[in-house]
């Protein structure tokens, strides 16, 4: 089990008299600290945080006791996050991924993720979809991946990419997409 936190700006800012103030981030660290209590009361396995960036998590860092387990984030091939997650790898935070499929219909989104030549290599070569093999890239690239349908078929294709793999070409052909997305909640 774990908690999520909500992102929050973490910035300085200079009172006229001269003090540093930071309101929003003491709001982080106390929350940060009221789950860390639960997690030494037993109540909590493991602490999540949500949208957060580089710059979010680092002042979390500064603070935590306990480093948290997962930033859940939107991460899809053409939205991968490349700097995000090589600062968490070096911080053992898994990336939990959201809106894997590129939320193709949702407003600001003008490309079809689902629609890309290359994610259809696998409808080709062994019949499995473009979701499927955007769902599998996010697992392969070590990502918690979280989908959704309200369609019962949809859910039963999204749970069935565990019986294939992307070869390090495939993969590598999908790093070539363009980043071309932006996360629909500022991180
Ligand atoms: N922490 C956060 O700030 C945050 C933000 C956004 C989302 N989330 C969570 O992340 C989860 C997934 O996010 P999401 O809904 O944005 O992303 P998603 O799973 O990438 O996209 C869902 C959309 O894709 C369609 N879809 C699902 N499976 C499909 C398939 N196999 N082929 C074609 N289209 C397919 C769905 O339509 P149909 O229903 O018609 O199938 C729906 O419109 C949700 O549980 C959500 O609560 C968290």
């Amino acid at each position: 089990m774990f908690v999520v936190t909500s992102g929050v700006l973490l910035g300085h800012t200079i009172s006229k008299e001269g003090l540093l103030l930071n309101p929003v981030k003491v709001e982080a660290i106390t929350q940060m600290q009221q789950l860390e209590k639960m997690v030494e009361e037993g109540k909590v396995r493991n602490i999540g945080v949500s949208n957060f960036s580089s710059k979010k998590l680092s002042g979390i860092l500064d603070y935590a006791k306990i480093v948290p387990a997962v930033n859940q984030v939107e991460c899809q091939p053409m939205w991968r996050q490349d700097k995000l997650r090589t600062f968490m790898k070096t911080h053992n935070i898994t990336v939990c991924a959201y809106s894997p499929l590129g939320t193709w219909g949702t407003a600001g989104i003008t490309v079809n993720l689902l629609e890309q030549p290359v994610l259809k290599i696998f409808s080709e070569k062994i019949g499995k979809t473009p979701a499927q093999e955007s769902l599998r890239w996010g697992i392969q690239m070590g990502n918690s991946v979280l989908q959704k349908s309200t369609r019962p078929e949809r859910v039963k294709e999204n749970f069935d990419v565990f019986n294939f793999a992307l070869s390090k070409d495939d993969m590598a052909e999908i790093e070539k997409l363009e980043q071309v997305y932006k996360s629909r909640f500022p991180l």
